[in-house]
């Protein structure tokens, strides 16, 4: 079932969100080579406690930390560790969920380190347009959930890239999964809601330069491309409102 929010609720949402949106300006300042994939989740866990706000992912399921911080061929929840250490040329996506006052938002920026190929540049660039293209495909009047896939996965395979297909966006706000499933392809199987005031989802493209097929780790977490190229991954929480779209994780 697909629970709305009030206004009361998208309030208290954006607080969040926007909160959440800080921490990436200052993960965007201190992230750097030579870090290790354990310090950026330090980074994350100790803005939080700062800020009186928590991080729903450790717990989730067993998840032991705040942050997925998934590197180069990782597409998604990499386990931050001490021994993985950022490099010159590695991208990094940091994907966290803060909670604050109650309220979940969900956002995932993906970071260079250094100086990345021109290759892994334009796949950053990529992913993020498809992640505002969808988003505008949100706004349109009357739209509905699957005209957000089809705007990623018309951006995306126009550039030769692969879609990522076993994992999705997601409603969100009371807690870090809640209906509906936000696909980044279109399927004629998928439901296909009308987009109303007062939901409120998070939009993810996840886009690999090559395959679109990943394998997940022995540590049951971490998700890699299948081919070893690298992936990318971009996030925001989104509220439809009655006067429009907007951006919850963004300042
Ligand atoms: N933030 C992730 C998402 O976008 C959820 C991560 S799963 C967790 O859906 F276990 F790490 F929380
Ligand atoms: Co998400």
């Amino acid at each position: 079932m697909i629970e709305l929010k009030s206004k009361e609720d998208i309030d208290g949402i954006r607080t969040s969100g926007h909160l959440l949106a800080e921490l990436f300006n200052e993960l965007g300042e201190k992230i750097e080579a030579g870090m290790s994939t354990w310090d950026v989740d330090k980074i994350c866990a100790d803005f939080m406690k700062r800020h009186h706000s928590t991080g729903p992912c450790k717990g989730y399921m067993g998840y032991p930390s705040v942050s997925c911080v998934s590197v180069n061929d990782m597409v998604i929840h990499g386990i931050p560790s001490k021994h993985e250490i950022l490099k010159d040329g590695d991208i990094v996506s940091v994907d966290i969920c803060l909670e604050k006052n109650g309220y979940v938002s969900d956002s995932t920026h993906t970071y260079e380190i250094g100086k990345v190929s021109d290759e892994v540049h334009q796949l950053n660039i990529v992913t993020r347009k498809c992640l505002y293209l969808g988003i505008e495909a949100a706004s349109a009047p009357n739209a509905r959930i699957q005209d957000i896939a089809k705007a990623v996965f018309t951006h995306a395979t126009k550039h030769g890239y692969g879609v990522v297909r076993d994992y999705c966006g997601h409603g969100v706000g009371y807690s870090i999964h809640e209906e509906p499933e936000v696909a980044n392809y279109v399927s004629l199987m998928n439901p296909n809601p009308r987009l109303r005031p007062g939901l409120v989802i998070a939009i993810e493209p996840m886009i690999n330069m090559g395959s679109y097929k990943v394998k997940t780790l022995p540590d049951g977490w971490g998700v890699k491309t299948i081919d070893g190229k690298p992936a990318c991954h971009w996030e925001h929480t989104v509220a439809i409102t009655d006067s429009g779209l907007e951006i919850m994780t963004e300042l």
